[in-house]
């Protein structure tokens, strides 16, 4: 059985890139044992993450162990995500509060102190290759958006508008300075910082789109719910995109596999076609696929 170690291991010796990546995901049930563990590499800084309480020694072994594999570490934050208590602790060297990563060549200002999300998703960095192709000349709309990481990889790939709707305007600011740090241009960027349920007509006064991205949150209390919220959101989408246009639903719930999705678009999208269900990211390997990242690609037709 491989360790947290062995599988980092391997990863540093394939040619750990300079770019941000997640080295251990135990999180996906892959790795019996160790599903309380993830593990992030933000070059120089190591992030642990843990789900259930650990004693300070088996920590203190992890952390050692890690920095004999990885190289050149300057700092190592670990995160303890235990229920709804997230607390966050330098644990080796120094770790900057505020910090730039990359993901094919692109720069994120990423928090790796910061509880809960550090400001990238990782888990969606094949899926924003994947659009490439869609976005020369594309018109994004972006919704969900929270620090713009989709809509900078689009303007990199050649859209002409991005719209970005989420009502955390502290994370779109992050976003508008994603969009800064990659040198774009911020008239071709759009900033709706209001909850999307209250914004259809703004949002559709910049469309129609080409591509549309849906990544909303699991479940947060008061601004989204899966079951009673994505229906509302998909008898809007078809309204706002052209034909042909590529839409893309996320969907992030233990609870609620691909068959949810599949269902909500044949009853209110009819004129969806599926396209893809994407994988999750190779750094991501799922032994449920039903209950991690669903990712479900359609053009419209
Ligand atoms: C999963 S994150 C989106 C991740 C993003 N697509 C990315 O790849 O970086 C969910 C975001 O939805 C936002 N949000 C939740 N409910 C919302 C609502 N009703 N309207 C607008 N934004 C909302 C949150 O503020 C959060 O930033």
């Amino acid at each position: 059985m491989k360790t947290v170690i062995d599988i980092c291991t391997e990863k540093v010796n394939s040619g750990v890139s300079k770019d941000a990546r997640r080295l251990f995901h135990g999180r996906g049930h892959q790795y019996p044992g160790y599903e309380h563990v993830v593990v992030n590499w933000f070059p120089p800084y190591l992030q642990l993450g843990f789900y259930e309480e650990l004693p300070e020694r088996e920590i203190n072994d992890l952390v050692d162990n890690l920095l004999r594999v990885v190289p050149d570490v300057e700092g190592v934050v670990v995160q303890f995500r235990l229920s709804r208590k997230t607390q966050t602790k330098v644990w080796f060297g120094e770790v900057p509060q505020s910090h730039i990563v990359f993901e094919n060549e692109m720069a994120f200002r990423i928090q790796p102190q910061r509880n809960q999300n550090v400001g990238l998703f990782m888990d969606m960095a094949h899926v924003r290759e994947a659009l490439a192709p869609k976005m020369r000349g594309a018109k994004v709309l972006n919704l969900f958006a929270y620090t713009c990481a989709f809509s900078v990889s689009a303007l990199a790939q050649g859209a002409k508008l991005v719209v970005n709707c989420d009502m955390n305007a502290n994370m779109l600011n992050v976003g508008k300075h994603n969009h800064q740090l990659n040198n774009q241009d911020l008239r071709d960027v759009r900033m709706l910082p209001h909850d999307v349920f209250k914004s259809w007509k703004k949002i559709n006064s910049y469309g129609p789109y080409d591509v549309v991205i849906v990544d909303p949150p699991t479940n947060q209390r008061g601004s989204f719910v899966a079951e009673k919220d994505y229906p509302q959101l998909l008898k809007q989408v078809p309204k706002l995109v052209r034909t042909d246009a590529s839409v893309v639903l996320c969907l992030n719930s233990p609870f609620l596999g691909h068959d949810f999705l599949f269902n909500l678009t044949a009853r209110w999208c009819p004129q969806f076609e599926l396209q893809k269900v994407m994988p999750a990211h190779e750094d991501f390997p799922e032994a449920f696929p039903d209950r991690g990242l669903k990712v479900q690609q359609y053009k419209c037709r």
